[in-house]
C-alpha cells in the first residue's frame, strides 16, 4: 500500500473546499482529479455503493450514467418493501427490481435486497389480513418468492430489520413489532431459514440502526445485537452479516464513538461480515453556509469511516441515497423545506468536500 501523503490529501481536500461553492457551474474542475469511488473501494478489498430509485433511473441519463460510474453495489431504497413489491395477496411488482437488476447486470455491479422482514411499509392487506394462524405461511411464502426470483442476482438480502427496540420491554429486547406479535421471537429465525432455502449462495444480513453511538442507548442496543446474533448463530440460523445503517448526526459528538469499533470486532469474531448499509449524515441542525456545512459533514463523514474502516472488519460501504435532494423523506424525516447536504454528491454528481474525504478514507484504511 502507498504510503498516507497527508500533503496530497490536504492539498485535494482544501483545493476541493474552496472550489465547492462554484462547482454547480464548473463541475468538470473536480471531475477531472476524481477517482470513481467503486474502483478505489475495489483496489482496498472494498465494495462501495447507493441504494437507489429505479424511478430516477428510468427517466434521468445523468442518474444513470453517475450510479454507473461510481457504484459496484446497489441496493433498492424503497422498491423491495413489501409494500411496494407485493400489494395485493396474489400480486407482486417485481418490474421496478428487474429493471435495477439489469441495470446492476450491465454494469458489472452487485446488488444488496432490502428488506423481507420489517414493522414498517406493510400493505393494509397484511396487516387486516394476517393471523397468528396464517402469519408463517404468509411471511415464508413472501420470502420465497422475493428470493427466489432473485435467486443468484441479489448477492445479498437485509432479511429481518430493525427487530431490537428495549424500549418495547420485550424478552431478548425484541420489537413488539407485528412479526413478533403474530408469530413470537421464532419469526427471525423462520425468516432466516425462509431465505436460505430460496437461495443458499446469498449472503443473510441481520440491518439496525442507533449501534453506532457509545451513548447508554446506544451501547445497551449493540449488547442486545450482539447476543441476538449469538444466540442465532448457535441455533445454526443462516445469518452471514450484520449491516449498520449509520444514519449520522454531523458534528455531534454522540452520534458514534470508539465503542463501535469494538462491537464491530465481537461481531466479526461471531463469523460474521459486516456492511454499513444506509450510511448518510444529517446537518438539518447545522448552521452556517453552504461552505461551512459541506466541511462539517466531510469531517464526520472522514471520522466515521476512518473508525469502521479502521476496525478491518467492514468489506461494503453504501450511502442511502446518490446524491443530496433537497426534500429528503425517510432518514431523517424532520428536516423540513431546507436543502439538506447529507450525501457524499451534490446534486448532479457534483463533487463536494465529502466526496473527497470519502476517498481518502476508501483508499487509506488501515488494513
Ligand atoms: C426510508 C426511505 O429512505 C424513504 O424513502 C421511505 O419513505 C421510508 O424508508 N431505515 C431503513 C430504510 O431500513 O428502509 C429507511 O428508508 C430509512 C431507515
Amino acid at each position: 500500500m502507498k504510503p498516507f501523503n497527508r500533503r496530497r490529501f490536504l492539498a485535494t481536500t482544501l483545493r476541493a473546499m474552496t472550489l465547492a461553492p462554484f462547482l454547480g457551474v464548473r463541475p468538470a474542475l473536480a471531475e477531472d482529479t476524481f477517482r470513481p469511488l467503486r474502483t478505489v473501494a475495489v483496489e482496498h478489498g472494498l465494495s462501495f455503493g447507493f441504494a437507489i430509485d429505479p424511478a430516477q433511473l428510468d427517466t434521468n441519463p445523468i442518474y444513470r450514467d453517475f450510479v454507473a460510474r461510481q457504484a459496484g453495489i446497489v441496493v433498492p431504497e424503497n422498491a423491495l418493501k413489501w409494500a411496494q413489491v407485493h400489494p395485493a395477496p396474489d400480486r407482486y411488482t417485481f418490474a421496478p427490481v428487474d429493471r435495477i437488476v439489469a441495470f446492476a447486470q450491465a454494469n458489472h455491479q452487485r446488488m444488496r435486497g432490502h428488506t423481507l422482514c420489517w414493522h414498517r411499509a406493510l400493505p393494509d392487506w397484511v396487516t387486516h389480513t394476517v393471523t397468528p394462524a396464517n402469519a408463517k405461511e404468509v411471511l415464508t411464502q413472501h420470502i420465497a418468492a422475493v428470493v427466489g426470483r432473485y435467486r443468484g442476482k441479489i448477492a445479498s438480502w437485509d432479511v429481518v430489520n430493525e427487530a431490537i427496540q428495549l424500549d418495547d420491554g420485550q424478552a431478548g429486547g425484541l420489537r413488539d413489532a407485528f412479526w413478533h406479535r403474530m408469530l413470537g421471537p421464532g419469526y427471525i429465525d423462520l425468516a432466516y431459514d425462509a431465505a436460505h432455502r430460496a437461495d443458499p449462495d446469498a449472503s443473510l444480513c441481520y440491518n439496525d440502526y442507533g449501534l453506532e453511538s457509545d451513548s447508554p442507548a446506544g451501547t445497551r442496543k449493540r449488547a442486545a445485537v450482539l447476543a441476538l446474533l449469538r444466540t442465532m448463530k448457535q441455533r445454526g440460523v443462516p445469518v452471514h452479516a450484520l449491516g449498520v445503517q449509520s444514519h449520522l448526526r454531523a458534528a455531534d459528538p454522540h452520534s458514534f464513538g470508539p465503542g463501535l469499533a469494538t462491537f464491530l470486532r465481537q461481531v466479526h469474531d461471531l463469523g460474521l461480515s459486516v456492511y454499513i448499509t444506509e450510511l448518510d449524515v444529517d446537518d438539518s441542525h447545522v448552521t452556517g453556509d453552504l461552505h461551512q456545512r459541506d466541511a462539517i459533514v466531510a469531517g464526520t463523514y472522514k471520522r466515521y469511516l476512518d473508525l469502521v474502516l479502521g476496525t478491518g472488519t467492514v468489506s461494503t460501504v453504501l450511502t442511502w441515497g446518490v446524491w443530496d435532494t433537497v426534500h429528503r423523506t425517510g432518514a431523517t424525516p424532520s428536516m423540513g423545506p431546507s436543502a439538506q447536504r447529507a450525501l457524499v454528491f451534490a446534486p448532479q454528481g457534483v463533487i463536494k468536500p465529502a466526496s473527497w474525504v470519502v476517498e481518502h478514507s476508501l483508499a487509506w484504511r488501515a488494513s
